[in-house]
């Protein structure tokens, strides 16, 4: 990881507070036991975040830094949380640890809601004897449960943050005034997956403080997201990293995790990835999804996959993304797919190489070549807008309807 994180920064802040305390004789058997204690507290160490993929259900998740079991309480009043959710019970029980992923379901559409996320600790777990210690009532947060009916939708798509987590409210900055239904995220926030921390302090933290208590994202994994020795456990951070499809006002959405980028025999992955066959499976789940009846009465179809599936050089992930995508965008009569991983902002109009739908490609991750796309369908028209990092508009794209 390339940059300290907050939680060692601190700890790093109180030892080097301390060492200088015991030089200055300044109460410093106190100070070690306070220090230990602060660090001892049982916390939420990072979120409540909110992902979605609408049809009136919400996700929470947030982390503690010891294991707990916890709750949502939600309601349409800040001062009635009548209802209670918890994360998915499996084989009859209901999880406990240190992350959450809760999901509200049965909302009502349009509906302001109000939420807080509860924690109890688990002192000591016995066969016949468990024993609760604190209890975190964090505080009341809102969000509005997005009506799927809605006629006007807006989101904006950042990409390539790539281990730099000051660049989420840099770029969410430029689009400040405008109501969001969502924040997409679309692959390689991360260089590679290394530990837990990194999740919270370039991902998570970053987008609680920036927007994520109030406004959902939707994410994606990038290539880079499937290395490093945690990728395995970054699932268990969000609510879905994969394929995903949803309706939202006019559009339909289809979402495509791309793989990796090189070959599954290249010697970097030692044998232990297996994207072709993952590639193919979301194939069949975008050729589903074509043939469906939400996809063909919808306005506008609008796919989100992190590598492009053409303009992307040759190397073979980009070229499979073509192979088993192309003809299925071209046949599903895609209105505009959005993509990063080049690092180059551009738009491919339909027709520039066999693909018939536009293909917009966001920026990379230094200062500079950094973009926000800013995207807004209403009932007729889609329009879009390439944002620099400095706020020039670099690109824009249409389609009436
Ligand atoms: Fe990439």
């Amino acid at each position: 990881m390339k940059k300290q994180t907050a939680e060692h920064g601190r700890r790093a802040f109180l030892k080097s507070s301390l060492a200088f305390g015991a030089v200055s004789m300044v109460a410093p058997v106190t100070s070690v036991a306070a220090v230990s204690e602060i660090e001892d507290e049982f916390k939420v160490i990072a979120g409540p975040c909110l992902q979605t993929s609408f049809n009136n259900a919400i996700s929470v998740l947030w982390v503690t830094n010891k294991n707990a079991a916890s709750w949502v309480e939600y309601g349409l009043s800040p001062n009635n949380l009548d209802k209670k959710a918890y994360g998915k019970s499996e084989f009859g029980l209901k999880p406990i640890g240190t992350i959450n992923v809760v999901q509200l379901n049965n909302l009502q559409p349009g509906a302001n809601y109000y939420y807080r996320v509860v924690s109890k600790e688990i002192k000591e777990f016995q066969p016949y004897k468990l024993t609760y210690g604190t209890v975190l009532n964090a505080d009341v947060q809102s969000f509005i449960n997005t009506d799927t009916n809605k006629a006007e939708v807006n989101f904006v798509m950042l990409n390539d943050i790539h281990d730099r987590p000051q660049s989420i409210p840099t770029l969410l900055d430029l689009d400040k005034g405008t109501k969001h239904d969502f924040v997409f995220f679309n692959g390689d926030i991360f260089d590679y997956q290394t530990n837990e921390p990194q999740i919270i302090d370039h991902f998570l933290q970053p987008c609680t403080n920036a927007f994520a208590k109030n406004i959902p994202f939707v994410y994606v994994r990038g290539n880079h997201e499937t290395r490093g020795k945690y990728c395995r456990e970054l699932p268990q951070y969000f609510a879905s990293v994969g394929y995903d499809a949803f309706t939202l006002g006019p559009v339909r959405f289809v979402i495509l995790d791309t793989g990796e980028d090189k070959e599954d025999t290249h010697p970097v992955y030692a044998g232990i990835v297996d994207f072709d066959e993952y590639r193919r499976e979301q194939a069949a789940l975008l050729k589903k999804e074509i043939e469906s009846r939400a996809f063909k009465k919808a306005k506008f179809r609008v796919v989100m996959m992190h590598i492009p599936p053409r303009f992307s050089g040759e190397a073979h992930g980009p070229l499979h993304c073509t192979e088993v995508f192309e003809p299925l965008l071209n046949r599903g009569k895609v209105d505009l797919v959005l993509s990063g991983h080049t690092h180059r902002y551009k738009i491919h109009q339909p027709g520039e190489g066999p693909n018939q739908y536009p293909l917009v490609i966001g920026g990379g991750p230094k200062e500079g070549a950094r973009t926000l796309t800013k995207v807004r369908i209403t009932p007729n028209e889609l329009t879009l807008k390439l944002i620099k990092d400095d706020g020039t508009e670099v690109g824009s794209y249409s389609i009436k309807k």
